[in-house]
């Protein structure tokens, strides 16, 4: 896959919802019935972190579930991108990028979100052909203005900010020209999976669903 059509795919994923939840996820029992919670409150696109040895038994099991569309978050080497993939994982999402992670995802016909920080990581992502990116991380890297001001010069990429998004300031990203949704793990807090308060999830991700943008 090239990195045009990767990002046309991206584009295509991140503007199905305002939010994507970033996920950690230990059990992979709680698996289904939280993509079920947030695919019911309007979230269907999901990012399960690498961060757990659940998780690809996680993707695994929320790959089944109607109406959802996984990816795998964190992914650093090309290994993780061929366990995403086998796992089930439609799109990746990665905190940076290298040649090595690149070509893995390329080669695999993983959709990649790659992960940017500076003007520079962009613009040489944007050489390779990816205007679909992530800011990441979005707070510790000056937030909503420095997003905006990487916009000026650079308009023709497109961003998911993670990082320290939440409902009180996911507003701020969403109202940039520049910003396509926003990741963040609020719609999902360890809590409420861990209590299996699917209700109470399902009633967060229905708030984000309804972010202007
Ligand atoms: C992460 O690194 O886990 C993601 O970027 C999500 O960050 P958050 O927990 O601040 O939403």
């Amino acid at each position: 896959m090239t990195p045009h059509a990767a990002s046309l795919e991206t584009e295509k994923l991140c503007r199905l919802a305002p939010v994507i939840p970033v996920l950690v996820v230990d059990d992979a029992a709680s698996a289904a019935p939280l993509a079920e919670a947030l695919v019911a409150g309007g979230l269907p696109v999901l990012e399960v972190t690498l961060r757990t040895p659940a998780a690809l038994d996680v993707i695994r099991e929320m790959a089944q579930v109607t109406g959802g569309i996984m990816g795998a978050g964190t992914l650093l080497t090309p290994e993780d991108v061929a366990n995403a993939k086998a796992a089930g994982a439609r799109f990746g999402v990665s905190p940076g990028a290298t040649d090595t992670l690149l070509a893995a995802c390329e080669e695999h016909d993983l959709p990649l979100l790659p992960g940017a920080a500076t003007a520079s990581e962009a613009m040489a992502l944007l050489e390779r052909g990816y205007n679909v990116q992530k800011f990441f991380p979005a707070e510790a890297n000056g937030g909503a203005s420095a997003l905006k001001a990487i916009g000026a010069p650079i308009p023709q990429v497109r961003f998911c900010p993670t990082g320290g998004v939440s409902l009180q300031n996911a507003g701020e990203y969403l109202s940039l020209p520049n910003t396509l949704c926003v990741g963040g793990s609020w719609v999902a807090p360890k809590d409420k999976v861990t209590a299996g308060d699917w209700a109470g999830i399902t009633a967060l991700a229905k708030e984000a669903a309804a972010l202007p943008r």
